[in-house]
């Protein structure tokens, strides 16, 4: 999941190549370096933050290189595991984002050969097949080089005698090309490059390019050319900085009455509806991983409640190994990102199956894009933070406007009643800024409850997802182990934890399952532990029963997933603040995950 950026042009590389390093190391923080070539090739690297590597960084002119932050998949995140690799001969430099598989047997063969290897990873072998067959120019040799690596990868390379070129390759991990005014950029996504140019060409698996000052030519592995216009790009620099807030994730909640709005108006109907009428499949199947598979989760109340199409959610590491049942159902993918490598896997194996794909994300032009028959856009805008919020949300929005389309499709719903609930879905930008109205309330209970080791989260029916979500993000980001349970399932095992050190957080909103809500507050307050409930605006009754209440607005019982989200995301995020935990890049996780 490392991020990786090259430049090639007449400015000086060094200061270009770092600040476009820096608005990717979301992708990870475990080392970072850079690769220039001056007279000869110069390379730089660190472990830990980008910023770490900015202090040290010696002044090296040049106007062409590679730079690369790290998240180690083969080998510890030292110094020497750090990219970018030179050969032995000190020529050549090469960065990586992804996994060789066959590294082992490849490093053997070249250490027989008398090739040096300076550290653990699978990405060094690269350098060294490069060396072992260089033709004299990078292209060619690539083309000689990538059919024998296994596994997943984008590769950069420079050579010191091949002045203001860069090779880079792709197959399964992102990898964008920037087109400039003479000169030219890589990187693993756009955000690297919205300082330099608005004009992006998505490079594809299987494709590698050659880059000048002056021009960017596409081809296949085999050497076949591809044309390929750039596309303009919407986001701006604004869109990559923290605004004021003290964390992207902040910002990134409070963006969400606005991403939810622009979600609504965006068009879920793009793809042909009638497509999805009554015959067109018998149920859905929900693949995604973390938070985009609570998503998942939660889509399959959603879309069972409104438009009552049976419906599963499965973890896409999981669906890729599984056997294929009976039916054809419909498989939805949900990836923020679009990139995740387990949930791209899924849609291959989807369609290895001959079922209808079809994906959500947030990432115009990403990967999963071009596995899925269709598409959905979230429109959360450009999300940082490595922890996921405002995607979550509009996922969920996403889904809401997905049952209501299949709803009326099916015939499960009648033009009336999918009005009115397009009309209160309008509402739910309001419903979102009146829970951040009250983040003063949240930061209060989040301090008092911070120091806890151990925490449950609860929730019915689609708030069981939310429940999960709500753990999740507080073991992410504030490191406190934190369990999400179907409030019901309690009392058949995990009761035996809970007790006064360990605080609960009960969703509790005025539903179906209320009654029942109120019976497990009681089993855990008896027994001892302090409950937070989340509740509906108005539930005075409650506080006789729980220790805190937070209140949300009264929406129709199966929106309310939206604010308890938004409740549940703050307090998170305030817990982790009081423990003054890394934000925005919590320790071992990658917001973009490329390897399985
Ligand atoms: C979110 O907070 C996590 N970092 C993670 O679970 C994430 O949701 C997961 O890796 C899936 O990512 P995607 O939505 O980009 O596919
Ligand atoms: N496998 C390489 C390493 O460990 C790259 C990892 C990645 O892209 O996540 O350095």
């Amino acid at each position: 999941m490392c991020g990786i950026v090259g430049y090639t042009g007449s400015r000086k590389a060094a200061p270009l190549l770092l600040d476009s390093l820096k608005r990717l190391e979301y992708r990870g923080y475990d080392s970072a370096g850079v690769a220039i070539v001056d007279k000869k090739l110069r390379i730089h690297k660190d472990k830990g933050e980008i910023d770490n590597l900015r202090e040290s960084m010696p002044n090296i002119p040049g106007v062409y290189g590679i730079a690369h932050t790290r998240w180690a998949t083969h080998g510890q995140p030292t110094k020497d595991n750090a990219h970018p690799f030179a050969d032995c001969k000190g020529e050549i430099a090469i960065i990586h984002n992804g996994i060789i598989e066959n590294y082992l047997e490849l490093k053997e063969s070249l250490i027989k050969k008398g090739h040096k290897f300076r550290s653990e990873t699978d990405t060094e072998t690269f350098v060294h097949l490069l060396e072992e067959n260089y033709t004299g120019d990078l292209e060619s040799t690539f083309r000689k080089v990538l059919p024998m690596m296994k596994g997943s990868f984008a590769f950069a390379a420079v050579h010191s005698k091949e002045k203001g070129k860069i090779v880079v390759a792709r197959k399964e991990s992102p990898l964008v090309l920037g087109i400039g005014e003479g000169e030219n950029f890589a990187a693993s996504d756009i955000s690297a490059l919205l300082k330099e140019t608005d004009r992006v060409i998505a490079l594809h698996d299987n494709e590698m390019a050659v880059l000048t000052p002056e021009s960017v030519e596409i081809t296949t592995f085999e050497g076949k050319e591809v044309t390929r216009r750039p596309e303009r790009i919407k986001w701006t620099v604004e869109d990559a900085e923290r605004g004021g807030y003290e964390h992207f994730m902040l910002k990134e909640i409070f963006e969400q009455p606005q991403a939810v709005h622009n979600t609504l108006l965006g068009k879920v109907a793009d793809f042909d509806v009638n497509r999805f009428g009554r015959d067109a499949f018998p149920s859905i199947k929900i693949v995604a991983c973390g938070t985009s598979y609570h998503a998942a989760l939660a889509g399959k109340y959603i879309l069972e409640d409104i438009a009552k199409v049976p419906t599963e959610a499965q973890l896409a590491s999981e669906y890729r190994y599984s056997t294929a049942a009976f039916g054809r159902p419909l498989v939805l993918l949900i990836s923020q990102s679009g990139e995740t490598t387990d949930t791209l896997g899924a849609a291959r194996e989807a369609r290895r199956r001959g079922r209808r794909s079809l994906a959500i994300t947030n990432y115009v032009g990403s990967s999963i894009t071009r596995e899925a028959d269709d598409v959905i856009y979230t429109r959360a805008g450009l999300e940082i933070g490595v922890a996921a919020s405002k995607t979550f949300l509009t996922q969920l929005v996403s889904l809401y406007l997905l049952s209501i389309q299949l709803g009326l499709a099916r015939r499960t719903l009648s033009f009336d009643e999918s009005r009115k609930m397009k009309e209160e879905l309008r509402l739910m930008p309001r419903a979102v800024q009146g829970v951040l109205d009250e983040h003063k309330k949240i930061q209060k209970i989040a301090k008092k409850y911070h120091k806890a080791r151990d925490m449950f989260f609860l929730g019915r029916n689609v708030n069981y997802p939310i429940a999960l979500e709500g753990a999740l993000k507080m073991k992410e980001i504030s490191y406190i182990h934190a369990e999400g349970y179907p409030a019901g399932e309690l009392k058949h095992g995990p009761l035996a934890l809970v007790g006064e050190k360990t605080p609960i957080v009960a969703v509790a909103i005025k539903d179906h399952t209320y009654e029942k809500m109120l019976g497990n507050i009681k089993e855990v307050s008896a027994r001892s532990s302090p409950v937070i409930a989340i509740a509906s605006e108005g539930d005075r009754d409650i506080e006789k029963y729980v220790d805190d209440v937070l209140y949300v607005p009264d929406v129709p019982a199966i929106f309310t997933p939206i604010p308890v989200t938004v409740v549940l995301q703050l307090l998170a995020y305030y817990a982790a603040k009081e423990r003054g935990c890394s934000i925005d890049k919590p320790r071992h996780l990658a917001k973009s995950v490329t390897v399985e």
